[in-house]
């Protein structure tokens, strides 16, 4: 059931499946789960409030994991949403193993990940039947959407599809939202003079306040900061394609069915499409005009991420959120390499102090310093 994925889906059936899904990314769906985001940001605020020390990137990924529970299930309940985390957690950790070693006998990767799918199966077909069972309920969740979307010929998706798709949406969504998380406080850090003024701007409209869906457009260095981390460390730095008619791309014939690797990640730093294009500057943002293609985070054409705007809000809300009330600052020294998946491979360990203003940029070890050009100290 679990390998029923929407990016796995070709042609016809994958255009279907979009627009079943499409309903639960609009706008007005979109809003209601900005109340989610803020309440579980205000709880990690809380259960740092004794701690010195934390690894960001962690952090970050527990709560964007919470966040992705509670939006696509609607799971208000502590030890429930604790629960599905692990089994969810578990699951997407154990897959890789799971195509090194695809033998099932008991003690191996994919015998266990089988028991996991199937826990993960018996409780999201409940949630399914209690949904249904209260279709008159104000729900708002991913999964409501989805049990009730209906496309023109009046066809729904099956409660297989639908256990399906609620997965890959998790998976899709919350690594590479938590690793945009980490690398956006990351280069703040380094540039004190941006953050000083991204929190002159926070103030100036948010007084203090969690972020409202009404004020997000009014924070515009706020947009600017998350597409330049977006440009300069996409979490997905490569895309691919096959070619399903002969055609010219670049100069170069290419036959049907040929493999193309593009890559969001050199894209975003072709000087002729950006000025200074190693440098950390939000601020181009303001006049700077891309087309789909020359800035591509969430990729483009029909396969462009169907969570884009969820992941627009969920990167700002939480960024405000932070850093109004606490203050980063980067442990010198630490060896700082983004992978391939722009998951810092050594974790990111940081400072964390109460929102004091006193910003100071450290020195860092690593291949980020071949790949960002920081201001000099
Ligand atoms: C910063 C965060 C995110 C980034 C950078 C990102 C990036 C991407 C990219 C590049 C693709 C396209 C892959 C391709 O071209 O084949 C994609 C697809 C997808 N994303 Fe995201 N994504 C993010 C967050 C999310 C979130 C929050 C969700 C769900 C709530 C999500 C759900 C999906 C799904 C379901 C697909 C597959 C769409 C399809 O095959 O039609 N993503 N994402």
């Amino acid at each position: 059931m679990f390998f029923n994925n929407l990016s796995l889906m070709t042609g016809e059936k994958h255009k279907q499946h979009r627009r079943l899904i499409q309903p639960a990314f609009h706008k007005q769906q979109i809003i209601q789960y900005c109340n989610d985001m803020v309440t579980l940001t205000h709880q990690l605020l809380d259960d740092w409030q004794d701690r010195s020390v934390i690894d960001l990137n962690l952090e970050m990924k527990n709560l964007t994991q919470r966040i992705a529970v509670k939006t696509l299930f609607g799971i208000y309940n502590e030890i429930e949403l604790n629960h599905v985390s692990i089994l969810i957690e578990r699951m997407t950790k154990s897959l890789p193993l799971v195509a090194l070693v695809p033998i099932n006998f008991p003690g191996t990767p994919y015998y266990r990940t089988l028991r996991i799918a199937e826990q993960l199966d018996v409780f999201i077909q409940s949630l399914i039947e209690q949904k249904r069972a209260q279709s008159d309920s104000n729900a708002t969740d991913i999964l409501v959407s989805l049990i009730d979307a209906y496309d023109e010929d009046g066809a729904k998706l099956s409660d297989e599809e639908l256990i399906g798709h609620t997965f890959s949406l998790f998976v899709a969504g919350h690594e590479t939202t938590a690793n945009a998380l980490t690398w956006a406080i990351f280069l703040l850090c380094q540039h004190p003079k941006v953050l000083v003024d991204l929190l002159d701007e926070l103030a100036g409209t948010l007084h203090g306040n969690p972020p409202t869906i009404e004020k997000l457009p009014k924070l515009p260095l706020l947009e600017g900061i998350v597409k330049e981390t977006l440009r300069l460390l996409p979490p997905a730095s490569i895309g691919t394609r096959i070619t399903n008619a002969p055609c010219n791309l670049g100069g170069f014939d290419l036959p049907n069915g040929s493999n193309i690797i593009f890559s969001q990640f050199i894209t975003h730093r072709l000087p002729e499409l950006y000025d200074n294009p190693d440098h950390f500057q939000p601020e181009r943002w303001a006049t700077l005009k891309r087309s789909p293609y020359e800035y591509l985070p969430f990729s483009a054409g029909p396969h462009m991420c169907i969570g884009w705007s969820f992941a627009m809000q969920e990167l700002k809300v939480v960024l405000a959120t932070l850093l109004q009330q606490y203050r980063f600052s980067v442990i010198p020294n630490t060896k700082i390499e983004p992978n391939l998946l722009m998951r810092p491979k050594y974790g990111m360990p940081m400072q964390l102090f109460r929102q004091d203003y006193r910003f100071q940029q450290v020195s860092v070890r690593g291949s980020i310093n071949q790949l960002v050009d920081f201001p000099v100290n």
